[in-house]
């Protein structure tokens, strides 16, 4: 395959030109200005940017256990879509990716039926209950990335300190789902003027700050290595600022509904807005902006979290949490490129390289003996969020009748085309 005339942008390598990408097999063969190559597929770019191939961090994709909501094929084929070449999925699955076998089955269900990269992310805890240290090795050598209780922080300090020790000797990161249970206790939206307003019960940005601080702290203690998942709030984010500074081996990640929607988006009572951390203030999505800009928000992750509709189309109180993410991720990170917020390199570093390297990954590059994960954009598409078009199997999101700029044309993993669109029309 030879990918030609695009503007092939690839931060890991300082590369932003004119070039043309020639694939043999399942590798990056060679990356140069006018290749030829007479018995390959010619793929025209031009007009495009061609990018290493997104990694989102942060999905869930239901199965084992719910797969009403979402399946490994499904999940992976709306990934595809949105021009995510590899995602890591989160263990809250039914039942709790918290030993190897469950981690095999995810393994092996992805290779039979996922059209992109599928990596674990195997429990802190088993049945991320909060309690005992899950199966960690057997899992990190089964294929776990990472462990995270994602849904649910780890209240007790002495567990979550021995889960970073322990991570040490994997150099695998503890991925935190930072959220004080006691002070999130039953709210439903985040705790201010429109939760007092709505009549429902709010959650303090404390429940996600005190959290923060104290697994900073417990990095500090330990020195291993902490990733803060959906990063919500602008204390939050200068908390993670200060430990930067101080050299913690601290990471983090915000999502693009952090940076998107406020809290008002659940005015109307709209249970696609219901989403854990809860969408916050303007100053927050401000303080959020410039924690990109500045570095101190290393990676954009979507946390896909589908719902069937009888999970979203009941009162508020009893909604669940989460909103679909996967085949919006990419238009919404471009809009902060045309908001001056973050340069085209830095976006695609943010779901690229910079997620690669968290999992020492041999991807987000495209760089000559790399994977042929590769992503091609057309930024200037227009395009409304129709949840009829989407490919995940549930429907749960807030940017419905959204106007977005921006898409994937064009998702390629290991050097096939797994997705593809051509004049607005989906293949
Ligand atoms: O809104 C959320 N939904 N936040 C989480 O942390 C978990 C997720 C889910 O699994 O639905």
């Amino acid at each position: 395959m030879l990918i030609k005339n695009g503007r092939v942008i690839d931060p890991a390598n300082n590369i932003d030109d004119s070039l043309d990408i020639l694939v043999e097999g399942a590798v990056i063969k060679k990356v140069a200005r006018g290749i030829k190559s007479e018995d390959s597929k010619v793929i025209d770019a031009k007009g495009k940017i061609v990018a290493p191939g997104l990694i989102d961090i942060h999905t869930h994709l239901r199965e084992p256990g719910f797969e009403y909501k979402e399946t490994i094929k499904t999940g992976t084929m709306a990934a595809a879509a949105g021009g995510f070449t590899a995602i890591c999925c989160m263990p809250n699955t039914n039942p709790i990716n918290d030993n190897r076998a469950v981690t095999e089955f995810i393994l092996s269900k992805s290779a039979k039926e996922g059209i992109v990269n599928v990596l674990p992310i195997g429990a802190i805890t088993k049945g991320s209950q909060g309690k005992a240290l899950a199966e960690i090795s057997d899992m990190v050598n089964a294929g776990c990335v990472a462990i995270s209780d994602d849904g649910k922080g780890v209240m007790d300090a002495e567990v979550m300190r021995r889960a970073l020790e322990y991570t040490k000797a994997f150099d695998i990161p503890v991925i935190a789902h930072c959220e004080d249970a006691n002070l999130s206790s039953g709210g439903v939206m985040n705790e201010g003027f429109a939760s007092t307003t709505l009549g429902l019960r709010g959650i303090p940005m404390a429940a996600e700050e005190v959290m923060v601080v104290r697994d900073i702290a417990l990095a500090e203690l330990t020195g291993a290595k902490l990733h803060i998942a959906h990063v919500s709030s602008a204390g939050s984010v200068e908390s993670i600022r200060t430990a930067k500074k101080r050299g913690v081996k601290v990471t983090c990640e915000t999502c693009p509904h952090y940076f998107t929607l406020t809290e008002d988006a659940v005015i109307g009572y709209n249970t696609n807005a219901k989403v854990n951390p809860p969408l916050r203030t303007k100053e927050d999505v401000k303080a959020i902006k410039e924690g990109l800009k500045d570095g101190t928000i290393d990676i954009i992750a979507s946390d896909h979290a589908p719902h069937a509709v009888h999970e979203k189309e009941i009162e508020f109180d009893y909604a669940s949490f989460g909103m679909i993410g996967l085949e919006t991720s990419l238009p919404l990170i471009l809009r902060l490129v045309n908001e001056g917020v973050l340069s085209l390199n830095n976006a695609i570093a943010k779901a690229t390289i910079n997620p690669a390297r968290l999992f020492k990954l041999k991807k987000g590059t495209l760089s000559e003996g790399a994977d042929a994960d590769i992503t091609i954009i057309d930024t200037e598409k227009e395009w409304v969020v129709d949840v009829n078009n989407l490919k995940s199997k549930s429907k749960n999101t807030p940017f419905t009748g959204m106007k977005m700029k921006g898409r994937a044309v064009m998702t390629i993993v290991g050097g096939k085309v797994v997705y593809e669109i051509s004049d607005g029309k989906r293949e």
